[in-house]
């Protein structure tokens, strides 16, 4: 609901507003490097990720170089937003120049890729999430702001909600994996804890969901690549994501780099105005990707910039994240009548919608110096980010070596044992050296006795820990890979270990599932760590020694082979030939058609049986109960997750789809009764016509602790 007082201001605000100073609000502009050498930080960017310059050379260079914010534009009324710009001090300097030297005083809106923590990092969104656990969710975020906030920051470009169900592609680190409801839900806690219900206090952060839409189906699992589908999976994979997280109030949403069947989405009209604002109401601002409206050139739908700006203004987007296709061609566009006024209007309404609501006109310097220092890495953003750092990590194999005795022995391998900076995982931009605490650290704060695995030797312990997997820059933004398998270095470690006779126990980290058959034959028992962010060491002791019992369960399949990917995800479509042992079925001739780990699995060091399911309709949908007991001897926490399969319908549907899950904490011996409401709408399904459909008929619940690990109830649902 659009709030009366606002709108009166945004329009009397209009018609003081001269044409370039609406354009101008159009505009994020991003600082220019200047100094010794004239590059954009984009080039910048692009030298690291193409190799010629290394990203500690670009760290140095960045940190050592001049940032321009082009001042003069600024003053002028030609800039309505910065992208990256961290420093309460800075923010505050270039704000005051936006507010007391531009004619209308129109205050920055200033946005930075907030993802999983600002100064304390949280482990990646895909581990995050595998810990089902939104209130959790909402903590982190609430702690992102906190920190971003004070650092100057208004607006975080977060959450990415994008389905991904191709590990392949390096940006399945930022989502909650390959469901279309854990997306969802991890969306919309995460724009609570953002923005909280009160945007104008100073620690709210303004939401930003991403990338709109279906970014995480790009062809191949190659970043910026074509994303062909049908309207019908669309609709029912894909869209519900971007619709809960903006339902939950983000006030920004930002169009994806990819087309759809062809259709670019930062010039997609049907995406950003039928079903973004007229579907779904959606009265906040759009931001374009980074340099987005001028690659629709590259698409080949722009013949120039000018008609980059032209069909992406009248498709629905109202800010041009850098590109500059706004600030230099909308002026001319309006006055050759090629966009009209009331389309630039309404767009310079939707940013100064957000601005008023956060408050900025009235109250633009949000944070200072000494509150920046004070909100950093405090004692309980790092005890949350490694409680999130616990909740996340993944349990995948335990052939009883876990947990770990006091006073074992330990031998430590792998570089990434000891390197805290590679913990932070991708998309942590403002974090310092020394921020994240590696495995290594967490043994010396805990004056734990090791010895370090060398090219030479192997030391005298009882077991190793040996650390495989991805660095930081191997997965995020531009880092999709074509072979999902551990390195041959990590191999070789792993069967130099395993040789020794001696127990160990592999903890991976990585930002992508990865092939783990070769720690699966060496190690006894394997600990996906994901990037943990701040607390990594600490929290992978806590869980090694059973101080805390690990809970969480994938939300992302682990393929066997990497050409697997994307189809073993856990939802697939049924086939007619479903793999079985005859030859002419649905397989591979050189790997299992099954990931190697499915989705929703996770052990942990109790044990759990499920009994009694019950399934019967309801008014509203479905209710199902199922009892759960720890039959071990330790607390722990289980996730119980509800399925549900439509044996007979109108079109192909999933093999399974999760409809609800909860996570509960069973002492040792005790059970609950565990109850679930799946509303009819998640029954549904789009007909070959699109229209909205729930089959009468048999309907599968199926419940227990992951995909491949439940049991059945039948309902017979009618409709009316
Ligand atoms: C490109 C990425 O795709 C997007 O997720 C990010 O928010 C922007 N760059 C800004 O850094």
């Amino acid at each position: 609901m659009k709030n009366p007082e606002i709108e009166k201001r945004i329009k009397d605000l209009l018609e003081k507003m001269t044409l370039e100073e609406k354009v101008g609000q159009l505009h994020q502009a991003g600082g220019s490097i200047v100094g010794a050498f004239e590059l954009s930080f984009e080039e910048v960017l692009t030298m690291v990720q193409d190799g010629r310059m290394t990203e500690e050379e670009a760290h140095k260079m960045i940190s050592a170089a001049e940032l321009d914010w082009h001042e003069d534009d600024l003053r002028a009324g030609r800039i309505g937003s910065y992208l990256g710009l961290v420093g309460s001090e800075k923010m505050n300097r270039l704000q005051r120049i936006a507010v007391e030297e531009s004619r209308l005083g129109i205050p920055l809106i200033n946005g930075f890729d907030v993802i999983h923590g600002f100064r304390t990092i949280a482990p990646i969104p895909l581990a995050e999430s595998c810990a089902w656990e939104p209130e959790l969710w909402q903590r982190t975020a609430r702690m992102s702001a906190e920190e971003a906030t004070a650092a100057g920051v208004h607006m975080t470009f977060s959450p990415m909600v994008d389905v991904s169900k191709d590990p392949r592609w390096g940006r399945i680190a930022e989502s909650a994996g390959e469901d279309a409801l854990l997306n969802g839900l991890f969306g919309e806690a995460k724009v609570k804890g953002y923005q909280t219900d009160d945007l104008t206090r100073h620690d709210a952060l303004a939401a930003c969901v991403k990338h709109f839409a279906a970014y995480g189906a790009a062809e191949g699992g190659r970043d910026y690549n074509r994303v062909d589908m049908s309207p019908q999976r669309f609709e029912e994979e894909y869209l519900p994501s971007y619709e809960r997280a903006v339902k939950a109030g983000a006030r920004a949403v930002m169009p994806a780099f990819n087309d759809i069947s062809g259709m670019p989405c930062s010039v997609n009209k049907k995406l950003l105005t039928d079903i973004l604002r007229k579907r779904w109401g959606f009265d906040g601002m759009t931001i374009s990707d980074a340099n987005a409206i001028a690659e629709c050139i590259n698409h080949g739908i722009a013949a120039d910039r000018r008609d980059a700006a032209r069909q992406a203004l009248n498709a629905g987007m109202d800010m041009d994240m850098t590109s500059g296709c706004f600030l230099d061609h909308v002026k001319e566009l309006v006055e050759a009548g090629k966009v009209s006024m009331d389309k630039l209007d309404e767009a310079v309404s939707n940013i100064l919608r957000l601005k008023f609501e956060l408050g900025l006109f009235d109250d633009p310097y949000r944070s200072s110096a000494e509150q920046e220092k004070a909100a950093m890495l405090t004692p309980a953003h790092r005890a949350l980010a490694r409680e999130a750092a616990q909740k996340s990590m993944v349990l995948l194999k335990n052939d009883g070596l876990l947990p770990l005795k006091q006073g074992i022995r330990i031998g430590l391998a792998g570089t990434l044992a000891s390197n805290g900076d590679e913990m932070c995982g991708t998309w942590a931009g403002a974090v310092q050296p020394g921020d994240c605490k590696s495995l290594r650290d967490g043994l010396d704060a805990e004056q734990i006795r090791y010895s370090m695995v060398t090219e030479e030797l192997l030391p005298e312990c009882d077991v190793f820990l040996c650390a495989v997997g991805e660095r930081k820059a191997e997965s995020g933004e531009a880092s999709s890979r074509a072979s999902l398998e551990l390195t041959e270095a990590d191999k070789t470690l792993l069967n130099r270990l395993k040789e020794s006779g001696r127990p160990v126990v592999a903890i991976v980290f990585a930002g992508r599932p990865l092939c783990l058959g070769p720690a699966v034959e060496c190690a006894d028992a394997i600990l996906m760590a994901w990037h943990p962010g701040a607390e990594a060491g600490p929290a992978i002791l806590d869980l090694l020694f059973g101080r805390v019992n690990p809970s969480a369960k994938l939300t992302a399949s682990f393929p066997e082979a990497t050409g697997q990917c994307p189809t073993m995800y856990y939802d697939h479509i049924r086939t007619g030939r479903p793999a079985g042992k005859f030859k002419y079925t649905s397989k591979y001739l050189d790997a299992p058609v099954e990931p190697l780990f499915p989705f929703g699995f996770g052990l942990s060091y109790t044990s759990y049986q499920y009994s009694d399911i019950f399934a019967v309709q309801t008014e509203k949908g479905i209710h199902a109960e199922i009892t759960v007991q720890n039959t071990g001897d330790v607390d722990g926490d289980e996730i119980v997750q509800c399925y549900f399969r439509d044996p007979v319908a109108q079109r192909v549907r999933p093999i399974r789809k999760l409809a609800a899950f909860e996570k509960v904490t069973l002492q040792p011996g005790e059970s609950k009764r565990i109850a679930f409401d799946i509303p009819k709408e998640a029954l549904g399904y789009y007909d070959q016509d699109m229209n909205f459909v729930i089959d009468d008929g048999l309907i599968e619940i199926h419940i227990g602790g992951s995909v491949r690990d439940t049991l059945q109830a039948n309902v017979e649902y009618h409709n009316s």
